[in-house]
């Protein structure tokens, strides 16, 4: 390739071809093929082919129970198969016959058949020629790109529906336990009674911090001044998957990587408060057996059993956050799981890239925005104005709805609920957010989505700011450990390409001077 000249299907392609006469019966011809070791021939007649026979046509006629003795190949051959000159360039025949399914393709020189070529190698060939005979238009951001199939959930963004599994996941929200919502992930069924009381009662012991990783909390909880807790959280996931010796997942049968998957999502709430309370210079609270997750959560904070109210609201906001479709972090925990790392790596990728404002770093930045913007007639002016300056409002705007986000509008009636005097200023402010975007950013469909109204509710039921973004990432972890669990049991490496667009190569290297 440094010559420059892209490689033509001849100089790839396999001679001499293995072939059957159009004669033979389909035994001559497996025989044939089993000899040879190929997994395809061509079959001619007077030196000319008329059709290819491949393995897969001998796994039809096994299950047909063709009387394979007698049987003529001519029978049970593709006639009259595409086929490829041998000057083609082996990108351009990669194009062409990429979306037909082939496998093996004859190499056809005026009549005469020349040699074969497997798709496979055409596809290696293909992916080293430059890019822009390969180029595949793939949108900025990867809009709307299938990379995956997955049973666990999917956000239908012009619907503004999303579901977990096969049901609503606002129904769940209104109706489930997190605990229950947490098992439908993992087994794909919600929990009877008594699978709820087992489940809970496998999980509720996993929430203790192991003792090495708790003894050095203080003095990660004192490290760099301006560390949040989800920074120290990311380090503290990756040291308990050291302290747990957790093995890269490709290492690990499925039943380890489910107990690891369990135990990294009990101790994460466990891990967000002792850490926050150890910047605040507080003693951790151990965690409370009695209460279930959400409530528990709360718990850890103050000391006190919470308010069922207030206990109730954190954890619909807990559950209408475990999974929505594939979102930046969880894309990023599948390609780290896809590599075969370990669970405790993947998770700390997908806090990294939960961190950032774009995408879970919002509800505190929500929540700052109301208090600059004050009060109702100072609203639209300071919209207007971040807006016209090229800034973002935060808790605006998403990639796959555009229409309300079912989780902002269940999040609004749960502040309603909660009550507190920020909520109709946020409900006012968002009227008018939603029309200065339609006015000054016409047919983007900006409205509210899930952060908006998640700083209001956690505010409301006690959180501080440095912990909403922690709080997302703790309910965010049981969906991104189902997603490693479902990566994992049926993994191929995540791997795609960029195009270059840099200074053409290869250029020669300038003289040291
Ligand atoms: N405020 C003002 N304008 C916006 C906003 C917003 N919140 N969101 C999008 N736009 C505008 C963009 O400026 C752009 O305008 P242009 O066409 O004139 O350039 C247009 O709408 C399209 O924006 P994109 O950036 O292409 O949209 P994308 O799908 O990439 O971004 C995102 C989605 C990141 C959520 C964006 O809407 C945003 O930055 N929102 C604010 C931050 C936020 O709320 N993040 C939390 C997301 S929810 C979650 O991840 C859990």
């Amino acid at each position: 390739m440094a010559d420059g000249k892209a490689r033509t299907v001849a100089d790839i392609m396999s001679r001499p071809v293995v072939t059957v006469a159009s004669t033979e019966t389909i035994a001559e011809t497996a025989a044939r093929m089993g000899a040879k070791r190929v997994g395809s021939v061509v079959v001619i007649d007077g030196g000319k082919p008329i059709g290819i026979f491949t393995e897969r046509d001998l796994v039809r006629v096994a299950a047909s129970g063709a009387d394979t003795y007698n049987d003529r190949i001519t029978d049970w051959m593709t006639p009259n198969p595409d086929s490829v000159a041998p000057d083609e360039e082996v990108a351009q025949a990669f194009a062409a016959l990429s979306e037909h399914g082939y496998r093996h393709i004859p190499v056809v020189e005026g009549d005469e058949l020349a040699g074969i070529v497997s798709m496979r190698d055409l596809m290696r060939i293909a992916a080293i020629q430059p890019a822009e005979t390969l180029a595949h238009e793939v949108p900025r951001g990867l809009e709307g790109v299938v990379v995956a199939e997955t049973e666990i959930g999917d956000v239908r963004g012009l619907e503004g529906f999303y579901h977990y599994r096969q049901y609503d996941a606002v129904d769940l929200a209104e109706q489930r336990t997190l605990e229950d919502v947490w098992y439908l992930l993992y087994e794909g069924e919600l929990p009877t009674l008594a699978e709820r009381e087992q489940f809970t009662a496998e999980v509720q012991p996993l929430r203790e911090i192991p003792t090495d990783v708790a003894a050095v909390l203080p003095d990660i909880a004192r490290l760099g001044g301006g560390a949040g807790p989800l920074d120290l959280l990311r380090t503290t996931v990756s040291l308990l998957a050291a302290s747990l010796d957790f093995e890269p997942s490709l290492d690990v049968t499925a039943g380890e990587l489910r107990l690891q998957a369990l135990r990294v999502c009990a101790v994460t709430p466990t891990l967000v408060m002792t850490l926050y309370r150890s910047q605040q210079g507080r003693e951790p609270i151990a965690p409370n057996p009695e209460l279930p997750y959400a409530a528990n959560y709360l718990y850890m904070l103050t000391g006190e059993v919470p308010d069922p109210e207030h206990a109730r609201a954190v954890e619909q906001y807990m559950i209408s956050t475990i999974d929505h479709g594939f979102n930046a972090s969880t894309f990023t925990a599948r390609v780290i799981t896809s590599t075969g790392a370990d669970l405790g790596s993947a998770v700390v990728g997908a806090i990294g890239a939960l961190s950032g404002p774009l995408h879970g770093g919002a509800p505190s930045r929500a929540l700052d925005m109301l208090d600059q913007i004050g009060t109702t007639d100072k609203a639209e002016p300071w919209l207007r104005d971040a807006v016209e300056r090229g800034d973002r409002l935060m808790g605006f705007g998403h990639r796959v709805y555009k229409t309300d986000d079912p989780r902002s509008v269940m999040l609004r009636s749960v502040a309603e609920r909660l009550g507190g005097e920020n909520v109709e200023f946020a409900k006012e402010v968002e009227r008018q957010a939603v029309e200065v975007l339609a006015e000054l950013k016409p047919g983007r469909k900006l409205y509210t989505n899930v952060e908006f109204y998640a700083g209001i509710v956690m505010d409301a039921a006690g959180l501080p700011r440095a912990l909403f973004t922690p709080t997302f990432a703790s309910s965010r972890t049981i969906g991104w450990t189902a997603h490693i669990l479902e990566q994992a049991a049926d993994n191929r490496l995540i791997r795609p390409s960029a195009q270059y667009v840099g200074p053409p190569p290869p250029h020669p290297l300038p003289e040291l001077v």
